[in-house]
């Protein structure tokens, strides 16, 4: 299964001359940053210093990793791209198509049956194209990979916004859409803009309440959701050395949750402890040969204002545990303060499920801690408040919290134990406890809590704490519960108090697993034969999407103008709509429907310009597709935030949207609208949103001299017959308006391999 420890020493052979050579071409000491994307270069040894937050670049990654959700559509691309194996070391891991309702052993034959056309489909594609499989229910994809394939000092990407975790082994690890995992698969270049760089200096130590999980949603408040856009954050400090690499795992994972293209850690004893822990003793020994360079210069560290963009500063010492909710990720506030604020915006106070793991928090650390707390549930009699559900991250960390007793805790408190496996985080989530759009309060571990995340319930108010509070939190069965000076009565009526928790950072006994659910693929692929059935319902193989005829665009009419947030949750909404992931016409009938339109601020209710009538946005869009009428979606700042999915963009390309102009983008998504051959718009002038109409049609004047770096010119036509003229910013390069003229990036990756 495992790593493929001659690809590393060849990463950590490069490193020296290539890391010296940027010292010298930048002209000053190097964050770790900066060491690992210089000596990840497509183009080998640095020759020139790349401009922060401008320059476009190409990198060459070690490895790629998908979840089974994105790896559908990524796979069927690659398909198309004509190549007999995989460029670059990958793996596909099933994690999001399990749905949690009653425990591991049933929810998993469920989703064996009901999703056994798409586990074929993705285990006959690797097997084919030299693709390693974890089956479903070997583990959630960050976790597997922060225990078998992250390195320090090593660059991947993943088809999952969380790909970051592995930043916790002080990798630049990035999510990204499908369309860039499948270049590099097919042997291309990864281009990302040189992202600025986040210094984040932590002093101190945690102690008592306060977790890892404390740092990032200390940060995220700090930064908020779009804070880390377009940059990587660097740890470091004597604080960052004291946390356990998992624990760096959990904050690096939630940088997704401010927009920030990784984290990364310098590597240190904490990840020589796990990578041995772990069974890779040999990364160790390697990684301890070339150290200096799998961490900052020291120069950087002591004077970080000078090296970083933007500096902040966490003393752990004096850090409070948080709980960050609801809706968004970034609202923090301290326990002990949320009861007041809870009364204040009428949020439930009572606290309906404690949810437990994820890829964000399901170490063995984050298991004892929150056992500990279990425990003394437990011992003093306290019979839980709310209903416990556990996500073990992997196979291998659910066997080890088996043996040594950890998972016997949580089922002594009639804990769930669901798969090791997203569920409840993505949506898959068979929740009976609460009707209709009842609203009601759940507190979790993991990163993610926008409406309707969990479970698609609007009025589900989730809050995000780490898992030893999550623990407390719902054996009181209170938000304003606040363990470090609150008591609780017990069922013999007396009053006790939860003491603090405790954990190990490491299994004494080691790790251990019987069956790591791994399929290695075989040595030579070519007869292995992939059956997508033409009367799927879940998979279809794709078609080109049209090359752009090179004139201007006219006459196209407003989609929709969505208000406020918009994420890729709201633009191809998850849940039940997983199914349809592999099958693009299907899953577009979900097409923006958690978008709220400006005029009406409804969700799915859109003016037709043909009928005058409303409709859902995926019917209004497809009349307008069937009468060849091009249209236009408008949205707010931060557009597409959230996943990684290229989804998102290949929905609303496949019914035929040719441009979204917004306020602003979210990096992932602004890159899957080029790659899919759609233009990705900004105004120029924000305020310019408010001039759009509900009637609007846009006429694009000087679309014909698409250019890098020259604004395009809009003219909007109201039904009045009155106009204004706008201008709209745009980030394309050469190499993207190429995606465009082609239609698309992959249709120019097919040109290019059949040369
Ligand atoms: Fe899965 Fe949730 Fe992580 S969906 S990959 S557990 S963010």
């Amino acid at each position: 299964m495992a790593f493929d420890i001659d690809m590393i020493k060849k990463v950590y052979a490069t490193m020296d001359k290539r890391v010296n050579k940027a010292r010298e071409i930048v002209g000053k000491p190097l964050t770790l940053t900066e060491k690992i994307l210089y000596s990840h270069l497509w183009d080998g040894t640095p020759t020139k210093a790349f401009t922060r937050g401008k320059d476009y670049v190409d990198f060459a990654p070690d490895r790629i990793a998908c979840q089974d959700a994105t790896a559908q559509m990524a796979l069927l691309q690659f398909m198309q791209a004509g190549r007999d194996n995989v460029a670059v070391p990958t793996t596909v891991h099933c994690d999001h198509l399990i749905q949690a309702k009653s425990g591991a052993t049933e929810d998993l034959k469920r989703a064996n049956d009901t999703s056994k056309e798409v586990f074929d489909f993705l285990e006959s594609v690797s097997n084919k194209y030299g693709i390693g499989f974890w089956k479903p229910g070997a583990g959630i994809i960050h976790q597997v990979v922060l225990e078998n394939y992250a390195f320090p000092g090593g660059m991947m990407i993943g088809t999952d916004s969380h790909t970051v975790n592995a930043g916790g082994l002080g990798m630049v690890a990035v999510g990204v859409g499908g369309a860039d995992a499948v270049d590099v698969m097919a042997g291309m270049p990864w281009e990302l803009k040189f992202p600025k760089l986040i210094g984040v200096k932590l002093t101190g130590e945690l102690n008592g309440w306060t977790a890892s999980k404390d740092v990032i949603l200390k940060v995220a408040g700090i930064l908020t959701v779009k804070g880390g856009t377009g940059a990587i954050l660097e740890y470091f400090g004597e604080g960052a050395k004291n946390l356990s690499c998992t624990g760096k795992g959990t904050i690096c994972n939630m940088g997704a949750e401010i927009g920030a293209t990784t984290s990364t850690f310098g590597y240190d004893d904490s990840m020589e402890r796990f990578l041995r822990a772990t069974d890779r003793n040999d990364i160790a020994d390697e990684a301890n040969k070339v150290k200096s360079h799998l961490t900052g210069d020291p120069e950087v560290y002591a004077k970080p204002e000078q090296y970083f963009d933007q500096v902040i500063e966490i003393n752990l010492s004096e850090l409070r545990p948080h709980l960050n909710g609801p809706f968004t990720p970034d609202l923090a506030t301290p326990v002990g303060q949320l009861g007041q604020k809870a009364k204040e915006n009428g949020w439930p106070i009572k606290v309906d499920w404690g949810l437990i793991g994820s890829c964000t928090n399901s170490s063995y650390e984050d298991l004892t801690r929150a056992s500990s707390i279990a425990k003394q549930a437990v011992d003093k009699k306290l019979k839980p408040k709310s209903d416990f559900g556990i996500n073990p991250g992997s196979e291998q960390i659910r066997y080890t919290a088996e043996r040594d007793g950890i998972l016997k805790i949580f089922e002594d408190l009639d804990a769930t134990i669901f798969t090791n496996a997203c569920g409840p985080c993505i949506g898959q989530w068979d929740r009976s406890d609460v009707k209709g759009d009842e609203k009601n309060t759940i507190v979790h571990s993991f990163n993610r809590n926008f409406s309707k995340r969990a479970d698609g319930n609007p009025n589900t108010h989730a809050f995000v704490g780490s898992p030893e509070m999550v623990a407390a939190i719902a054996i009181s069965g209170r938000l304003d519960f606040d363990p470090m000076n609150d008591t609780l009565i017990n069922e013999d009526g007396e009053e006790v108090k939860l003491e603090i928790p405790k954990g190990l950072e490491l299994p004494p006994l080691g790790f251990e697993v019987k069956e790591s659910g791994y399929l290695a693929p075989t040595e030579n692929g070519r007869s292995v034969e992939v059956k997508v059935s033409p009367t799927s319902e879940r998979l279809q193989l794709l078609d080109p999407f049209e090359p752009w005829d090179g004139g201007n665009l006219t006459n196209a009419k407003l989609l929709i103008k969505a208000f406020g947030k918009c994420t890729t949750d709201h633009i191809s909404m998850a849940g039940p709509w997983l199914r349809y992931r592999g099958h693009l016409d299907n899953i577009a009938n979900n097409t923006l429907i958690g978008a709220v339109n400006a005029f009406n601020k409804k969700t799915n209710f859109v003016k037709s310009q043909l009928s005058g009538e409303y409709g859902g946005v995926p019917d209004v869009q497809r009349e307008y597709k069937k009468a060849g009428i091009p249209t236009v979606v408008v949205g707010d700042h931060n557009y597409g935030e959230g996943s990684s999915r290229e989804h998102a963009a290949m929905q609303p390309r496949h019914l035929g949207v040719k441009v979204v102009l917004v306020k602003s983008f979210a990096r992932i998504h602004e890159t899957n609208l080029k790659k899919q051959g759609m233009l990705g718009l900004t105004f120029a002038n924000e305020a310019d949103y408010d001039l759009i109409q509900e009637d609007d049609t846009f006429n694009f004047v000087d679309l014909k001299d698409f250019a890098p770096e020259k604004q395009l010119t809009i003219e909007l036509v109201h039904k009045d017959g009155s106009t204004d003229t706008i201008k709209a910013n745009h980030t394309y390069n050469n190499a993207q308006i190429e995606w465009y003229k082609e239609g698309s990036a992959l249709n120019l990756i097919k040109k290019e391999n059949a040369k």
